[in-house]
């Protein structure tokens, strides 16, 4: 049983004036299944940091945010305290460069927008995690799908990456069912097409699966 399950979900908004924003097609499907299910199955509490969706899990600690850096901030608040931390959010790589206070106006165009790096809050978990806490991370590939996930994992020093395999038959975002490929240090796993649920469900599993094999070891992960 896990004390806390860190979960973040859903798409960020990064605003370019006070009514549009720069945004994702993402669902919150999978972190909204993840919750669930950790939280019936192997955890006391989830906490559950989730761009704007149109449902949320109900038991989790829920904080509601908007642009990745409220993301950001509301995910180091809880990070020291939670031996799994799994990053569902589909997090905008940029946002625009100093957004409008006025409504933008249809005068003046073409319009040049500026847009400037937003953090990159896994990259970030990854160099700031201790070695007992248990990091997930997701991707999505067009293709070389695992020599790709491969890299990231080493890159992000992860303990499981969920690769999204997108293609026009698997769009992933936004969809009910999805392929993905979980890859672990030494092994690698492809899953058939399934609903969101039962991904959830076989990615807790191998996070069971990973916490239980590391307190065999004994070992601390460097
Ligand atoms: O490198 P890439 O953006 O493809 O990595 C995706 C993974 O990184 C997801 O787990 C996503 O939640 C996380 N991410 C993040 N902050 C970002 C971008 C992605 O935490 N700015």
């Amino acid at each position: 049983m896990f004390k806390r399950v860190l979960i973040t979900s859903g798409p960020t908004r990064e605003p370019l004036d006070p009514i549009r924003f720069l945004g994702n097609r993402s669902s919150g499907l999978t972190g909204m299944n993840l919750a669930r299910v950790f939280l019936k199955k192997y955890a006391a509490e989830v906490v559950f940091v989730s761009g704007p969706v149109c449902r949320y899990p109900s038991g989790v600690t829920l904080v509601k945010v908007e642009t990745a850096l409220e993301m950001r901030d509301a995910f180091f608040k809880y990070f020291s305290g939670a031996d799994v931390i799994i990053m569902a959010a589909a997090v905008g790589d940029f946002r625009p460069a100093g957004s409008s206070q006025q409504k933008i106006k249809k005068a003046g165009f073409p319009l040049v927008m500026k847009l400037e790096r937003n953090p990159d809050i896994l990259k970030e978990a990854g160099e700031r995690r201790t070695p007992q806490q248990l990091l997930v991370g997701f991707a999505a590939e067009t293709e070389n799908a695992v020599k790709n996930g491969k890299r990231k994992f080493l890159r992000k020093n992860l303990d499981l990456l969920v690769i999204n395999e997108i293609s026009a038959e698997n769009p992933a975002f936004g969809a009910v069912r999805n392929r993905v490929t979980l890859l672990t240090a030494d092994r690698v796993i492809p899953l058939p097409r399934r609903s969101k649920s039962e991904l959830a469900a076989a990615i807790a599993i191998q996070v069971a699966n990973l916490s239980i094999m590391r307190k065999n070891r004994g070992v601390p992960r460097e």
